[in-house]
């Protein structure tokens, strides 16, 4: 059983991360959602795991889903996930916030099924909390504070956008991913990422996702806070 003192590069350390999509719910039968599978996210774990930490995913809606080792926390929407996150996030070395959190949601959920000759025509949407800002403001200025790593979806203007939600979000690194180059993205178990560094660093990864999970833990070590004594 590898526990809090197995031997490797991450013994003693405690992992946080966010996976899979978030669900908003509109009425008991319906929500607004995205085709995150967790498995980035689930791969980080279970490489950190391998290495030694002791790893806690808060996990939005996923189909089954290897758990071993894992001490794995479900959860349904973005504000259960920032729930979750924030109890945790000032006890970790390293928090990765890999899931796709839905950025709004319906502004109502109504207590019963709406019919379809009752539904509203236009939906109305609020936005949800920020998961990974709102963790990032949490341990700012400490003295030891954990590693903060995102990670940034992208169609388009990839590497630009994903440098400013880095500085935006107050990160240590984050993981670019164009979701629509091939062998990346959704569901899949490769991915091609970009993952750019606070110091101004920028690192192609590529590979199967355990692979790419093994070289960002690699990348991501060095902003990791020095033993406690
Ligand atoms: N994130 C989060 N909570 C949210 C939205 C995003 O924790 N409500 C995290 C994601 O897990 C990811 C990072 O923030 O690590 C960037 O997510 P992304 O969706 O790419 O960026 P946003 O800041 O939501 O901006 P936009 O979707 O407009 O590009
Ligand atoms: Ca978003």
């Amino acid at each position: 059983a590898k526990g809090l003192f197995a031997p490797g590069p991450l013994a003693g350390r405690r992992v946080l991360l966010t996976a899979g999509p978030t669900r908003e719910y509109l009425d008991p039968v319906r929500f607004i959602s995205n085709p995150s599978t967790g498995k980035m996210g689930l791969a980080v774990a279970q490489a950190a795991r391998s290495l030694g930490a002791h790893v806690t995913v808060v996990l939005g809606p996923v189909g089954t889903v290897e758990r071993a080792g894992l001490d794995v926390v479900d959860v349904v929407g973005a504000e259960d996930m920032a729930r979750e996150v924030l109890a945790r996030v000032e006890d970790v070395d390293l928090f990765i916030a890999s899931a796709a959190v839905s950025d709004w949601k319906p502004q109502t959920r109504a207590a019963h099924k709406v019919k379809k000759t009752e539904g509203p025509e236009t939906l109305t949407l609020v936005r949800t909390p920020d998961v990974l800002a709102e963790a990032s403001r949490r341990v700012a200025g400490r003295e030891r504070r954990p590693a903060l790593v995102g990670f940034a979806a992208e169609t388009q203007r990839v590497v630009e956008y994903a440098r400013e939600k880095l500085q935006r979000k107050g990160l240590d690194a984050i993981v670019a991913n164009d979701v629509t180059a091939p062998g990346a993205g959704f569901g899949v178990d490769t991915n091609q990422v970009t993952v750019l560094t606070r110091d101004g660093g920028e690192h192609a990864l590529s590979g199967t996702k355990r692979e790419v999970a093994r070289a960002l833990l690699d990348l991501v070590r060095g902003y990791l806070p020095a033993q406690p004594q």
